[in-house]
């Protein structure tokens, strides 16, 4: 066991030594919460229990690939409510950044579509958006890209925007269900095996392929679950670690522990 002991002192204790330099992150919905962007699936608050309006099938449907060709209006509907660009990263988010700025951050492998990481200094060399994002639109048949001017014009009407050469649908570049993830992925995931540390925040660890990665870390790679519940199989391996509770304040804790408190909160007023 590399850790002396499996709480936040024993994870500070082992950043600050020798033996921990490449650190990996996993993040997802939960991240984002903070700052206004609601996950999928809390009770109560989570997007896929906020969906009766559309009148979906299941809720997972607003965001799969067979049933946007079928209907894309509500698709259409809900992306007028994620305009990402009015929110503001969170102090998790500063997190990573400062995890970089330390020379300790390998890669941030997010399942959000927010761009939060990046709008909060990351460069896009330590990013996988696994789930792909809002930044880019392109017809779901011949993959033509679409004007982003003219999507948001789509969007604000909620009528589904037509590709100009072949008449297909247009969508933002975020992965549904029933498509393939990025390339970039699948070409970068192996370099977990050579983690040293790998925190995994925010995500409920359902969603394959991208759940399944946390498995590639190596035994004397702790893995540190920051998340409100326990999820996954987290908790399994001897130097699994569980910080559970609001991301934000965990994130905190942690960076007290480790001296850093300061320099994060000023990179977060930033
Ligand atoms: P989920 O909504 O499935 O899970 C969010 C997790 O974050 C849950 O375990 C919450 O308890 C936890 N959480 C929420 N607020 C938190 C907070 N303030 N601090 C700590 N934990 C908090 O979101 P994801 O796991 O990201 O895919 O969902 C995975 C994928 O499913 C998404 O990328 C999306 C969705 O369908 C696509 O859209 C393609």
């Amino acid at each position: 066991s590399v850790l002396k002991s499996r709480d936040v002192k024993g994870v500070a204790e082992y950043m600050k030594s020798d033996q921990c330099r490449k650190v990996f992150v996993m993040a997802g919905a939960g991240i984002s919460t903070s700052a206004g962007i609601p996950d999928f699936r809390s009770p109560e608050t989570g997007l896929y229990h906020n969906l009766q309006r559309l009148n979906l099938p299941y809720a997972e449907a607003v965001f799969d690939i067979d049933y946007f060709r079928e209907n894309p209006i509500p698709f259409y509907t809900l992306a007028k409510d994620m305009d990402p660009s009015k929110f503001r990263p969170t102090i998790t988010h500063s997190f990573f950044k400062l995890l970089d700025k330390k020379s300790l951050l390998k890669m941030c492998f997010t399942q959000n579509i927010d761009t939060l990481e990046r709008r909060a200094g990351l460069s896009g060399d330590k990013i996988i958006e696994a789930h792909g994002s809002f930044a880019a639109n392109s017809c779901i048949d011949c993959q033509e890209p679409y004007e982003e001017e003219k999507m948001k014009i789509a969007v604000e009407k909620g009528e589904p925007a037509r590709c100009a050469s072949c008449g297909g649908l247009v969508k933002p570049e975020i992965v549904f269900f029933g498509e393939g993830l990025p390339s970039s992925f699948f070409s970068t995931v192996p370099q977990l095996r050579t983690g040293d540390l790998l925190f995994i925040l925010g995500t409920s660890l359902t969603v394959m392929p991208f759940a399944g990665i946390c498995k590639l870390a190596p035994p004397s790679c702790p893995r540190v679950l920051i998340n409100l519940d326990a999820v996954g199989d987290l908790g399994s391996r001897p130097d699994d670690v569980l910080l559970l509770g609001d991301c934000d304040g965990v994130v905190r804790e942690l960076c007290k522990e480790l001296g850093w408190l300061e320099e994060l909160e000023d990179l977060w007023a930033e």
